[in-house]
């Protein structure tokens, strides 16, 4: 069974616990869920549209595959 799920951040939720910050990963590409690994990064430079992801970051543009409306 696949399934895609749509994250439309470009980086982490930054939550306190105590006195210390916890990055949680929002772009979903971390490979140490559900903390933040940097994989975002890869994600910056994505123009408005709908990317896919393969298990080597390999990035693919899908806009004719999915849309909101
Ligand atoms: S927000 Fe996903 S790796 Fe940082």
């Amino acid at each position: 069974m696949a399934r895609l799920v749509l994250h439309e951040r470009n980086g982490p939720y930054v939550i306190k616990v105590g006195n210390e910050e916890v990055y949680l990963c929002g772009c979903g590409l971390s490979a140490n869920k559900p903390y933040c690994d940097d994989s975002h990064e890869k994600t910056l430079d994505e123009k408005d549209g709908v990317y896919f992801y393969d298990s080597n970051y390999k990035r693919v543009k899908m806009d004719n595959f999915y849309s909101n409306e």
